[in-house]
């Protein structure tokens, strides 16, 4: 989205910094002789409240925490690739008739308000991408912008440099999920996927059309909100309830059929979320086939939730393998964790995938 290689030329290594609500997601990804290697995957919890729908409420305490993160994964020194989500970030499909980049970046400014919710584009930072010539009329091309608030991308650049790192590129989730999804699958041109991630309190649909997206949808509901209804269900702490919804009840005879029902019941507004996001899409993009869901987040690894929106959407659903062509180093990554890093490493290992000077 926004490349700072101009201002930083020095720093030519990149590692994938995914900042999130419950942790900091670290992937360095090297490439080698015999393709990409994960060489570095680091996660490190953030104190409730830091962050919530993508929005530093403590700067310090983020700031603080990067720089732990770095210091632990021994990856200081090189540029950082870090994302945006959630409502700071809007992503528009547009259509313009054809154009160079710089005319077509000052007529995005120009004419900011008939595209996107901002008034005045001087407070904004932007990018485009062009996807190519418009199906419909070839003297036109499709273009997909991206533009957030100077202020939410100051936010994070200052968290990142405040721990004393550099930042390189600042991307979005649903595009580093993207190049994730490209280093790992083969597609034909004319084949739609949709790559869901739900967080803990953001979510976001990315539908891909041979490699580009075409459609994109965050959402501001995730594993909190499930969190939340083992709490009130059982009657414990937040903490608690994150922790028996993600191991189970401590004791034994406590009823874990009833837990795994609550924890669905409470994934219901997530599913028809992402239902209505998919309707959406069909009913704009023309019924268009998909192929198949993939699912990414620390939400996702609910068991259950592949199967009930394979169900309700009539699409094949599975998690996401960000490891499938991908491969890791065995001496700084724990082969016993690699099941349960993947969904949740997506996001950092697309960060990770990023190149100075590639769009
Ligand atoms: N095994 C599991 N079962 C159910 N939920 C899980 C499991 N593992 C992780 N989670 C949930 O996943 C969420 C964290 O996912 P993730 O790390 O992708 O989000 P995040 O990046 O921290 O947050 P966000 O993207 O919303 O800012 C939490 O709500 C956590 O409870
Ligand atoms: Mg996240």
């Amino acid at each position: 989205m926004l490349d700072f290689n101009d201002l930083f030329s020095k720093t030519k290594k990149l590692v994938g910094l995914d900042i999130g609500a419950t942790s900091l997601k670290l992937a360095e990804v090297l490439t080698t002789s015999s393709g990409y290697v994960l060489n570095r995957f680091l996660q490190l919890p953030l104190p409730k409240g830091v962050i919530t729908e993508g929005v530093i409420n403590d700067p310090k305490t983020l700031s603080i925490k990067i720089k732990e993160l770095f210091w632990n994964s021994g990856c200081r020194g090189k540029g950082v690739v870090a994302s945006l989500s959630g409502n700071s970030v809007v992503i528009k499909k547009a259509t313009f008739v054809q154009m160079e980049d710089a005319e077509l970046r000052d007529l995005i400014r120009d004419e900011a308000g008939k595209y996107l919710p901002f008034d005045n584009m001087d407070d904004v930072n932007y990018d485009f991408q062009v996807l190519g010539d418009n199906e419909y009329n070839p003297n036109q091309m499709d273009v997909i912008i991206v533009a957030a608030k100077k202020d939410m991308v100051d936010s994070y650049v200052d968290a990142i440099t405040s721990a004393g790192l550099t930042i390189s590129i600042m991307d979005v989730d649903s595009f580093a999920l993207e190049t994730m999804y490209e280093a790992n699958y083969e597609y034909e041109d004319n084949d739609i996927v949709v790559i869901v991630r739900i967080g803990a309190d953001l979510s976001n649909i990315n539908v891909i059309k041979g490699g580009m997206s075409i459609f994109t949808r965050d959402f501001t509901i995730g594993g909190n909100y499930i969190t939340e209804g083992v709490q009130e269900k059982y009657g414990v702490t937040f903490e608690e309830a994150e922790q028996i919804k993600v191991q189970g009840f401590p004791e034994s005879d406590q009823d874990d059929l009833d837990l795994r029902n609550t924890i669905l019941d409470y994934a219901e507004p997530i599913c028809s979320e992402i239902e209505r996001s998919i309707d959406y899409f069909r009913s704009t993009f023309g019924s268009e086939y998909i192929k198949r869901i993939y699912l990414s987040g620390g939400t996702s690894r609910i068991s259950g939730l592949a199967a009930n929106l394979s169900q309700r959407l009539n699409v094949d659903t599975e998690l996401i393998n960000p490891l499938l062509k991908i491969g890791y180093n065995k001496r700084n990554i724990n082969p016993k964790t690699i099941e349960s890093i993947k969904p949740i490493a997506a996001v950092a290992i697309g960060l990770g995938l990023r190149k100075i000077g590639d769009k």
